[in-house]
């Protein structure tokens, strides 16, 4: 059969289960991806929980958003992302978030050095410069969309930067590495799997591009000392897969992280005026969103042996969901959870970054990325409001503002 009618056969047959699972049999893990767990996830996961640590669930297997049970998967060296290949994200090659041990020890080790706070600490000011020059044009009077006006651009110029991008493949790299991105959610339409492909083959030839151009003038970026790996750590193959992932990783998610942030703030306007007071409050917003409204909502696991998991038996094999952004507002590991609280203290860490072996390599990047965009964004704008809509982005792995229209009025600036 003509593999277009195929893929179209497969999606209108997994929305359809999706459907009936979450409308018919009410599963949690499928009206998460209805328009019910867009509009308000936290309400299912709290369900979820009340069914108990570990519920079974029709379509992956299994599903929790308890803290507790989250961090022991996430730790436990008997899970895997990928065992026997029984996972399939569906979204290409993913490099370390796809690998066990030892493959994804060893590469993780060849990218770790570049995202240390200690490797960062020189980067600040040029991410402050960076955040100025796209706050500049912003109108200090009426409205723009936060989202395409800073949370996007920023984390694209900070990553091509890092990875040492040419500025000339730079715009490339966003577009493409922007339609890749939408594929976290799962393909939305036969028409998104071909502009996915297409993108995907664009995304890999600019890169082989700035490959070619770093072999001969390596600088003091990632990918020339990746090259020079190359061969003897890392095999060519894995090059391009890890470029990739660093590529989408930082993208997705700090436009996010920045959104949800600024949101939660001004949905309380005393807590926005708190950060306006002291700007280096802007850290800690950054950290109870990473907790109260996380970006990446879930991730899976598969046990590679058959074991027991909080008193139910759980065979070798079986998707195990994790409801990261659940296990956050688990009030057995937070006080209060779902309170948006500047001044909290104590309580669990939270798993907005994951656990174990695959806490996100990008961790202190996107934490110094959204501070700086926070600390300048209440300097330069201390009035700010929402003053449009509201889109929020079609995915639920994923979560946070497509579109977030704020601005200053012009009577409070004049007041
Ligand atoms: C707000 C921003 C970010 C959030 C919320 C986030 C979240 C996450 C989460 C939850 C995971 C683990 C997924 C799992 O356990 O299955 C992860 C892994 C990862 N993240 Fe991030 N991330 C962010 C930004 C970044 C940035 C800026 C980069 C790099 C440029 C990055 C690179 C990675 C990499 C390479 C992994 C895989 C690590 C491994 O498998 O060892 N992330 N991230």
């Amino acid at each position: 059969m003509n593999p277009v009618v195929t893929l179209a056969r497969e999606l209108v047959v997994g929305r359809s289960v999706t459907a009936w699972h979450g409308y018919v049999s009410r599963d949690p893990f499928a009206r998460l991806q209805l328009a019910e767990g867009r509009r308000d996830p936290y309400a299912i996961y709290t369900e979820v929980r009340r069914r108990g640590e570990l519920v079974p669930s029709p379509r992956t297997g299994f599903q929790t958003a308890s803290h507790r049970v989250c961090r022991e998967v996430l730790r436990d060296r008997r899970f895997s992302v990928n065992a026997d290949g029984a996972i399939n994200r569906g979204d290409g090659q993913m490099s370390l978030l796809e690998l066990d041990p030892p493959d994804h020890t060893r590469i993780r080790r060849l990218a770790a050095p570049a995202f240390t706070p200690r490797a960062l600490a020189g980067s600040r000011a040029r991410m402050e410069a960076v955040v100025d020059g796209l706050l500049d044009p912003l109108p200090r009077e009426g409205s723009f969309d936060l989202v395409s006006g800073l949370a996007s651009p920023l984390p694209i110029a900070v990553i091509t930067d890092l990875l040492g991008v040419p500025a000339a493949n730079s715009e490339a790299f966003a577009r493409y590495g922007a339609t890749i991105g939408s594929a976290l959610a799962g393909p939305q339409s036969v028409a998104h799997v071909v502009r996915l492909i297409e993108a995907d083959r664009q995304l890999r030839r600019v890169l082989s591009e700035v490959f070619e151009h770093r072999r001969r003038e390596p600088g003091d970026d990632l990918v020339s000392r990746l090259l020079a790996s190359e061969g003897d750590q890392l095999e060519p193959a894995e090059l391009a897969p890890l470029c990739m992932l660093l590529l989408l990783a930082g993208f997705e998610t700090t436009v996010n992280l920045i959104g949800n942030t600024v949101l939660a703030l001004l949905e309380r306007p005393d807590q926005w005026q708190a950060v306006v007071a002291d700007p280096s409050v802007a850290a800690a917003a950054v950290e109870e969103t990473l907790r109260w409204d996380a970006p990446v909502q879930r991730t899976f696991r598969a046990p590679t042996v058959d074991l027991e998991l909080a008193g139910v038996e759980v065979p070798r094999g079986s998707m195990v969901m994790l409801f990261l952004a659940g296990a956050n507002r688990d009030p057995a590991a937070f006080p209060d959870p779902d309170r948006f609280d500047l001044t909290r203290t104590g309580g669990a860490e939270h798993l907005g970054f994951s656990a174990g072996i695959h806490y996100c390599l990008g961790a202190p990047l996107a934490r110094l990325e959204a501070t700086v965009a926070v600390e300048r964004l209440v300097q330069r704008f201390p009035l700010l409001q929402r003053t449009g809509r509201l889109r929020r982005r079609s995915g639920t792995v994923i979560r946070g503002p497509q579109e977030l229209v704020v601005g200053q009025p012009i009577r409070a600036l004049a007041a």
